[in-house]
């Protein structure tokens, strides 16, 4: 049984007050080692970390435009930094060790102060060592409230996740396996969904919103959801236009969906695999409530400025290196420098991928040069891919598969140094890194 605390916004009190002068009673965050019973056989537990005595730690749940003060304090005995994944959140509070902030040193406090700009599905996790720390443990959801939001019986996260366990049920603690590293990265040999609420009551026929969140290190989740009639109505936190039927749904790492739907029976969900489907999760139906079979409307958008696609400054970023490719040939495997962008393994202090003017709109050719997927994230913005995307898609990491190439436009409008990488954290720890700076 996963219990945690839960953290819900109030503003009722202060109704009065300007939303976006707000700023909140600090809200305490931290980081500590748990022990949690992650097998169904009780007596073996999994010493994990987690922030506020469980993972996934507590949910930050905020309005939309509203301010958040969170002091996050280290009991882990590594330096650690909280990054807040998805939101446009101002650049000194990304969360970044060496980018954006000093690591926070075992027993030190770091106080984060941001607004969140835009409503939907976000998470928070380590982003130092973070190919052992989220791995351990150390994420949450960060939840967003949409100004209308739409009405459902019940909204429900659904933390995807794997976890790489020895037999008797402890972590494997080998972090910076090379062979995954030049590889897919580490996969758990144990697989399951975490929801919050733990156990919600759903009757069938009621409508509810699965707010999906892959906090995995580096498993991509191809997903199987039944007992349900419904869309898909945002990606990565980012409303879709319009809603889209729920197939082939697929979650690379740090990747979100949100779905609203009719529950028709039990819900379950499974992760497809070569050998079929396995079972992560499921939640119970009991009773039933009256058909109501009310349309699934558009979530309420987002204000992202639009590219300026003919302005827009052409570039390439070739990912590079893993198992089989010349770079490892040339020493890559010694060095853990596995992978690449554009030739530059690892973080360049000098050399970003590119400086942008504030608001410039820019076109990149996302390569992968790889026999590997990848699943590249922006900080600090969300973009748009360009091919295959009717619905207008907004995201803030995409998936390549082996050898595909994708496109993208974004407009850098947020001032400050933003790292750019592979969320398979195994490949970002071997080289799969590059950061860009938006002036003012
Ligand atoms: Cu989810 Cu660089 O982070
Ligand atoms: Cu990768």
């Amino acid at each position: 049984m996963i219990t945690r605390r839960h953290f819900i916004a109030t503003s009722a009190v202060l109704m009065a007050v300007p939303k976006l002068t707000f700023a909140k009673a600090p809200f305490e965050l931290t980081a500590a080692p748990v022990s949690m019973s992650l097998l169904s056989d009780n007596d073996k537990k999994t010493d994990l970390w987690g922030y506020n005595g469980s993972t996934p730690g507590p949910t930050i749940r905020m309005k939309k435009g509203e301010m958040v003060n969170v002091n996050f304090e280290n009991k882990v005995n590594q330096p650690s930094a909280v990054h807040w994944h998805g939101i446009r959140i101002d650049n000194k509070m990304d969360g970044v060790p060496g980018l954006t902030q000093d690591v926070v040193k075992p027993n030190q406090s770091f106080d984060y102060a941001f607004t969140v700009p835009d409503a939907g599905t976000y998470w928070y996790h380590s982003h130092n060592r973070s190919w052992e720390q989220v791995e351990r443990g150390l994420y949450g959801a960060l939840i967003v409230d949409e100004e209308n939001p739409p009405h459902v019986d019940h909204d429900i996260i659904v933390f995807v996740d794997d976890w790489s366990l020895n037999n008797d049920g402890t972590l494997n603690k080998d972090f910076e396996n090379r062979h995954d590293q030049a590889h897919d990265g580490r996969l758990g040999n144990f697989a399951k969904t975490v929801f919050e609420p733990a156990s919600p009551q759903i009757k069938k026929n009621q409508r509810i919103r699965l707010r999906f969140i892959n906090v995995a290190t580096d498993r991509i989740f191809p997903l199987e959801v039944s007992g349900i009639k419904g869309k898909v109505v945002a990606y990565d936190g980012m409303p879709l236009g319009i809603p889209e039927t729920i197939k082939d749904l697929v979650l690379a790492p740090a990747q979100r969906i949100d779905i609203i739907a009719d529950t028709i029976g039990e819900v379950n969900i499974d992760l497809l695999t070569s050998d079929g489907p396995h079972h992560l999760g499921s939640l119970g139906v009991e009773g039933e409530a009256p058909i109501r079979d009310l349309p699934i409307e558009p979530l309420e958008s987002n204000k992202i400025l639009s590219p300026n696609m003919k302005n827009a400054t052409k570039l390439e970023l070739r990912m590079e290196g893993g198992a089989m490719s010349s770079r490892m040939m040339m020493g890559g495997m010694m060095t853990g420098n596995v992978w690449a962008f554009n030739g530059q393994s690892g973080m360049s202090e000098k050399k970003p991928f590119h400086r942008f003017k504030q608001g410039e709109t820019a076109i990149i050719d996302l390569v992968n040069d790889t026999r590997f997927a990848h699943a590249i994230h922006l900080h600090g913005h969300h973009f748009q891919p360009l091919d295959n995307n009717e619905s207008g898609m907004l995201r803030d990491t995409i998936l390549l598969e082996p050898e595909e190439k994708q496109k993208i436009a974004c407009v850098f409008n947020n001032p400050g140094k933003w790292l750019l990488h592979c969320h398979m954290l195994a490949h970002q720890a071997s080289g799969m890194k590059t950061w860009v700076e938006v002036g003012t």
